[in-house]
Formats: structure tokens, sequence, C-alpha cells
């Protein structure tokens, strides 16, 4: 990698600052239901625990508060779990700037340390440089393990850069080292699985893979945008009317570049989407009023036997309505077919983890991002800002 990581800084007596995305999922009484960023991140900081830090500053945001503090974006919950995943106590201050929070941290006896949210200050969305200095005169090194925000050009992604020497933690080398290695020089054949609701949110995805993949398999509510350009009926299902064009002409680009475009060949279909709603199987073309909601057992078998030919698949966005489970069989399949092959799986963040997390396939994956956005980004060949700004080697 280009830029410093972790091990090559000297982490000796020295307070090292961590950015980490623990914007996690919550319930209504604030339990955390999904910790895998927070997992995710534990051996970045074992690592410097371990390696003669003087203390360790963890700072991260939660949900979008926009610069006002509100006890439901705390991070205090995370401070438990954390203080749980390290086995160690985990001092949690409440608030991330102010000659306090310095005091604070150079008294504290407990060597981890965790800020209040970030964006409880608007200066950090902001990227105010003075917010930045004021993070980085926390400690002597930055230390960034947030890919799940280092498509976000923030304080304290970006700003704080400026200011202290800068590498990437193991969790941001790891996302790079996948998602990078997929984009730039990925083994062949490469397969992209695209799915989920819109195909606006994967159109720059397409434009950046289609070149470099050898096929791409489409599913999920954005299949229908594209059969129907075809000439496909499709019922009631999802539609994104002014993408019409544009599907058409993706799919006369991957002909003159000859690169296969998969679609669904049957579908389940109900009337109404409801997790109880009578489901049915038809062919390619959906009668008037159904609904699509799933791939059917066809096109299971077709996505299936094009996969099993790749060295190297990039699934970002599931194949039918996954969370009812009466819709889910045609993500589940795929899911299981390629967790039995021999080859790299790297899972976009966001729905598509979720659905692997649901599944129980998260450890059969070569790799799962922890970033939804940030992985978008990153597949659609964009710099990001909290990658861009660490210091060079
Ligand atoms: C995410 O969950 O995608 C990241 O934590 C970034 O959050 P944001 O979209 O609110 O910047």
């Amino acid at each position: 990698m280009a830029k410093l990581t972790l091990k090559d800084l000297d982490l000796k007596n020295k307070t090292v600052l961590v950015r980490a995305d623990f914007n996690v999922p919550q319930d209504t009484s604030l339990n955390i239901t999904d910790d895998t960023r927070i997992r995710s991140t534990v051996p970045t900081l074992q690592y410097i625990l371990d390696n003669g830090a003087k203390k360790l500053v963890i700072m991260s945001h939660l949900g979008r508060p926009d610069g006002q503090a509100m006890a439901k974006y705390s991070l205090k919950p995370v401070a438990a779990r954390l203080k749980e995943l390290l086995g160690q106590d985990v001092l949690f201050l409440n608030d991330c700037v102010g000659v306090d929070i310095k005091q604070e941290i150079d008294n504290s006896k407990e060597k981890v340390i965790l800020l209040e949210n970030l964006r409880f200050h608007a200066e950090e969305e902001a990227n105010d440089a003075n917010f930045a200095k004021r993070l980085a005169s926390l400690a002597d090194v930055f230390v960034n393990d947030a890919f799940g925000t280092a498509h976000r050009a923030h304080a304290s992604t970006e700003g704080v850069t400026h200011f202290l020497k800068s590498a990437a933690g193991f969790l941001l080398e790891k996302e790079i080292k996948y998602l990078g290695g997929a984009v730039s020089n990925p083994q062949k054949p490469f397969m992209v699985i695209l799915g989920g609701a819109k195909v606006s949110d994967k159109i720059g995805v397409i434009q950046n893979l289609l070149p470099k993949c050898d096929a791409i398999i489409v599913g999920g509510g954005m299949a229908y945008t594209f059969l129907k350009a075809q000439g496909v009926e499709i019922g009631n299902s999802r539609l994104e009317k002014e993408k019409l064009g544009l599907a058409k002409s993706i799919l006369e680009q991957a002909k003159k570049l000859n690169k296969a475009v998969l679609l669904p060949i049957d579908h389940v279909v109900v009337d109404n989407i409801d997790p109880a709603a009578k489901t049915e199987i038809v062919g390619q073309d959906i009668p008037v009023g159904k609904i699509a909601v799933d791939i059917g057992p066809k096109t299971i078998k077709l996505f299936e036997d094009k996969l099993s030919l790749a060295k190297t698949i990039v699934w970002n966005g599931p194949l039918g309505i996954f969370e009812m489970d009466a819709f889910s069989k045609g993500t589940l399949e795929v899911a299981k077919f390629i967790s039995g092959l021999k080859t790299t799986s790297i899972i976009g963040g966001g729905d598509t983890a979720a659905a692997m997390a649901k599944f129980n396939l998260e450890d059969k994956m070569s790799h799962i991002s922890t970033g939804g956005g940030a992985s978008l980004e990153f597949l659609e060949g964009k710099s990001l800002p909290g990658i861009a700004a660490l210091t060079e080697k």
C-alpha cells in the first residue's frame, strides 16, 4: 500500500487517536443489534494496546444528529460493548474536544478512551480546520480504521490528517486489499452480481466494472427496469421509468464489449408485498397485476452455472426481498452456492452484508465490507477522501 499503515508506526508511549466507524444499528431501547463494525475494528485497537501505546483515544460518529447533542445518538452503549470485546475498562467521555477532554485523557487511569459522537458538533461534517486541529491536539499520531466513513471528507477523516502523521488501520487495509484488488486487478473470470431496489444506485458501479468484468448478473428490484428495457412484461414489479433509456444503453454497451449480462428468466410473484402473501412462480414475462419479489428456481440455476466459472465475485445488492423469509430463497441459494466455491467472494456492505448475517454465511465469504456508501463509491472507482488523505509511505 502506498499509504502508511499501522505497522509502520512507532506506538511506544504514544497517545494514538483512532477514527472508527461505530455507526451501528440499535433498537428502540438503544441495544446494539449488530456489532460487526465494532468487532471488525478490535484487531487494530488490540494491536495498538499490545504495542506500547500510552493511551488509545477512539472517536466515531453515530447516526446523523446534524450538529446537535442528542441522547439517542450517544456512543455510550458502544463503550460498554467495547469494554466486553477488549476485556478492559473503557473511559467514556461526554464530548470529543475541549481542554477538559484533553485533561481527562491525560489523567485517566484507563488506557482506552471513547469520545462522544463527533457529529454533535456541526464542524465535524463541515470539515472545519480548527475542529480538526482540536481533535488532533488530543494525540501524537492518527490511525483511520473507519472504512464505512472513508467516503466522507470530514474533520475526523480528512481534516485531522493535516495535523498528525496518519496511517491506515487493519480494517481499512483489508477493505482496500479486497475491494481495491477486485477493482484494479481481479483474478478472471471476474463476475459482478448486482441487486437491490434501484438501478440508479448502481449506475456508477456498472459503468466502472463493466469494462473490467466478464459478466454482470442482475437481480432484485433493479432487474425489472432492465427487463422492461428489453420488452419483457413486468406486471406491477418495480420500474424506474426514467432509467429505461439508460438500462437500454447499458445493455447495448455490454453487447459491444462482449460482456454477458444475465437477467432473471423466471420469478417469484405475489399480488401484494406482504410476508404472508401467496407466492407463485412464473416465467420471464410477469402477468398483469403481479409483483416480482424474488428470482425463480431456473434463474437461480442460471446464475449458479455462470458463477461456478468465476475466480472473483463481487456482490452488491440482494436478489429479492430477503428480509421477508418467503422471498429470500434466491439470495439465500446463491449465497450458499458462492460460499461453497473456491473463489474470492467480496460482499459489498449494507443490505448484502445484512443478508449474509441473516443466513449465517458471513464466515464463508472472503470479505464482507463494513462500508455501505463507502464500498459503493470504491466500486465506482472513486477516490475516497479518508484514504487519499493518509500519509504517503
Ligand atoms: C454508513 O453507515 O454508511 C457510515 O457510517 C456513514 O454514515 P453517513 O452516511 O451518515 O455519513
